[in-house]
């Protein structure tokens, strides 16, 4: 019998921004007690072809559909991957899923990071929280693409220990030659042998950078990126190299409902990637 997942859709479906297109759960790993890291591949085989820093639309039967970032990058196109917290309906649902569950994704969606612009620059990253979700595809694509790019650091922050994200990727790329990466807590516990303190206080660490030549890429709660986007000015990075993702929130994802709008830009078309200098003008956005 045919399934949701496996029964032909009509042509006009197919390539409707409307239409959720079937895909299937082919792995789900817990990371913290309140986020999983779900593998996703489309039932008809296609390939997401995302640009790193956008979205997808996830949708459940009977339930509803949320944002949420593609935290894989498009040089690993076998299948992507959603880190996703328990928030409210759809991300409580989507929780109880296991491998082989069905769900619909609407997308790749939005204006991820202008990688050609980041081409031949030093690059910093600068994540808080959940925010290392959507600069993970860009961090995997600039270690699969490394030869691009100068220098590369990577700083994260995490309110405590047990919510640190990613924990297998950052010891690998705490062990990589090609990116130096520094992690921090905000509070310790009696386990954890790492740095406290704010993510800011990891600039400490930082090589001189060149003001010119490096592009910053800050993703994190308000308050994480208004401090960071000081220490980052402070260094004479001109507005311009600084990049932010920003979280509104959203229902239609293509510029329809106007959910997502801050001052007269709708994020989920413009964004959620934005250079500094576009935020500062959009002052709902950092609101
Ligand atoms: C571009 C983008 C990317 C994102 N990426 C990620 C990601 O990678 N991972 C991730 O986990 N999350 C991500 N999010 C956040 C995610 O979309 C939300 O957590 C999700 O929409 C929650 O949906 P839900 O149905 O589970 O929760 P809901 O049931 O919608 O509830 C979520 C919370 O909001 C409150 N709420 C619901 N409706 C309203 C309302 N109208 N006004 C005020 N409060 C309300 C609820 O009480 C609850 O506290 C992203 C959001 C955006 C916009
Ligand atoms: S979410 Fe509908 S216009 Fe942006």
């Amino acid at each position: 019998m045919a399934t949701m997942a496996t029964q032909p859709r009509p042509a006009a479906a197919q390539g409707s921004p409307y239409v959720p297109s079937p895909a299937i759960v082919v792995n789900v790993q817990e990371m913290t007690a309140a986020e999983k890291l779900f593998t996703i591949e489309f039932s008809d085989g296609r390939k997401l072809g995302q640009q790193p820093g956008q979205f997808v639309q996830v949708s459940v039967m009977g339930i509803g559909e949320c944002p949420i970032s593609i935290s894989s990058s498009p040089t690993r196109p076998k299948n992507f991957e959603l880190c996703i917290r328990k928030a409210g309906m759809v991300t409580d649902y989507l929780h109880t899923l296991e491998p082989g569950a069905v769900i619909g994704i609407r997308g790749p969606l939005g204006h991820g990071f202008d990688v050609s612009e980041l081409h031949g620059k030093d690059i910093l990253i600068v994540a808080g929280g959940l925010g290392l979700a959507p600069v993970r595809s860009l961090i995997q694509y600039i270690l699969d693409e490394r030869a691009r790019f100068g220098q590369f650091h990577l700083l994260y922050g995490a309110r405590e220990p047990k919510e640190i994200l990613f924990r297998d990727d950052l010891a690998a790329w705490r062990e990589s030659p090609d990116v130096k990466c520094a992690v921090t807590v905000d509070r310790g516990d009696e386990q954890w042998r790492g740095k406290v303190g704010v993510v800011t206080t990891l600039f400490k660490e930082l090589p001189k950078l060149n003001p010119t030549e490096t592009m910053v890429v800050v993703v994190g709660p308000p308050v994480m990126f208004k401090f960071v986007v000081l220490e980052v000015l402070s260094r004479r990075i001109p507005q311009g190299n600084i990049y932010c993702s920003l979280e509104r929130r959203m229902k239609c994802g293509i510029g329809k409902c106007g959910h997502c709008q801050a001052n007269n830009v709708y994020v989920c078309m413009e964004g959620p990637v934005f250079k500094y200098g576009q935020l500062k003008a959009m002052r709902e956005a950092l609101e």
